[in-house]
């Protein structure tokens, strides 16, 4: 006790307060299990917000890292490495793309894929072609041509004048997004599911027909992929399940298995627009992070994880629904596919019941005001879902 309330009072006076956090010190991590200073253990619907696909302590992850770390921890791009170079040929042969390029983080591969979108409009054509079309309700990351082309104002207050150039359509309105179609427009750019947004699924008919309609107009489709990719919706990527492909890709999150990463997967006629110097990260490609996503991509494909994944998210969203049932007073709608899922709550905040949670050793997050959102581990067994839906179904009962 009294260490954990030296370390918050400690974060109080030494962080820049841009998180609000409960008031526990998280140690340890073991499987699908958290643990505080003070020894209580939390059931993880959280996994990192995306990140911790295999939990806690992953034998496999922690071998490559502990092997590469040792061999070679970091040397520049100026060098030719292995484990990245392994890396970029497993995503291209298991992807749309034909190039790979590296980065630190979701927002940082956002930026990475907005620049070689403008590099290629202004390549490809005789007048440029400059212009994005993204989506309300999106959510793109923190920097600033991520938040100038997310579509939720509450993201750009403050921090006005954004990029030039964004317009927003309405998601899975199809002919919003051919309203804003213009001679200057580059690229479309959304979320097959809209995550941070409060986990909007894609209709099949939406992407197909941005997909037509960027061929039709000669427009780059660029997917985001960060939070939904890399298994969570029971594909390797979300897009998989809609038969469309995209030109450009982000990937984020989950695919570092803990370590920091980003990634702009490009077709070939993207990468044809961009030249040596145009872009870099001098801690992109870093061999032990890209080793270590070599292994997380490896897990992810060996034979039945992903239809472990979708059996396991059957369980969780079949339980969901069940208790939508029972207290469809409360539960207004369950969102998301795969091991991503919310459900809409009607009369209470989510951070209320994300509290309640909490109280009983499970952790969730808040999806906006109203959604309570469901991101195990991709290993998370069905028992444990089972054990967070009765949870859930007594603090309903409690009130
Ligand atoms: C869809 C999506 N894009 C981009 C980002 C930004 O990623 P990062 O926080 O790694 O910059 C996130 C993070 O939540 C995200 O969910």
């Amino acid at each position: 006790m009294r260490k954990t309330q030296s370390i918050l009072k400690q974060e109080s006076e030494y962080i820049l307060q841009t998180y609000g956090r409960p008031d526990f010190v998280l140690e340890r991590g073991n499987g699908v299990y958290l643990f505080d200073l003070d020894g209580n253990r939390y059931l993880d619907f959280v996994s990192g917000l995306a990140v911790n696909a295999f939990g806690y302590g992953d034998y496999d992850i922690l071998k490559a890292m502990e092997k590469q770390a040792a061999q070679l921890m970091h040397c520049s791009n100026l060098y030719h490495t292995v484990p990245s170079t392994r890396l970029a040929k497993l995503l291209v042969e298991n992807s749309f793309a034909d190039r790979v390029f590296f980065c630190n983080s979701g927002t940082e591969s956002w930026e990475a894929s907005l620049k070689f979108c403008r590099k290629w409009g202004s390549t490809r054509f005789s007048e440029p072609k400059y212009e994005f079309i993204s989506m309300n309700n999106s959510f793109h990351g923190r920097t600033y041509g991520s938040i100038s082309t997310t579509g939720q104002p509450k993201y750009h207050r403050g921090f006005e004048p954004l990029l030039p150039g964004v317009s927003f359509a309405d998601f899975n309105d199809l002919s919003s997004v051919e309203e804003l179609v213009t001679d200057r427009t580059c690229a479309i750019l959304v979320e097959p599911i809209q995550a941070e947004g409060g986990i909007h699924v894609a209709t099949d008919e939406f992407l197909q027909g941005l997909r037509s309609l960027c061929d039709d107009r000669e427009l780059l489709l660029v997917f985001d992929e960060i939070q939904v990719g890399m298994g969570r919706t029971g594909s390797l990527w979300a897009y998989q399940q809609y038969g469309v492909e995209p030109d450009i890709m982000t990937l984020a999150k989950a695919l570092g298995g803990g370590l920091p990463i980003g990634v702009s997967l490009l077709r070939q006629k993207v990468a044809d627009a961009v030249e040596a110097g145009d872009h870099a990260a001098t801690f992109g490609a870093n061999p032990v992070v890209t080793a270590v996503a070599l292994t997380v991509l490896k897990k992810l494909l060996a034979d039945g994880f992903l239809e472990s994944v979708t059996e396991r998210a059957a369980h969780l969203h079949a339980g969901l629904h069940k208790l939508q049932e029972r207290w469809s007073e409360e539960i207004v709608e369950i969102r998301g596919r795969g091991l991503i899922a919310g459900t809409v709550m009607k009369n209470r905040p989510a951070a209320e019941y994300i509290a309640a949670f909490r109280e009983r050793d499970i952790l969730a997050a808040p999806c906006g005001p109203d959604v309570v959102r469901f991101l195990p581990p991709l290993v998370m067994e069905k028992d444990q879902i089972d054990e967070a839906v009765d949870v859930f179904d007594e603090i309903l009962r409690q009130g």
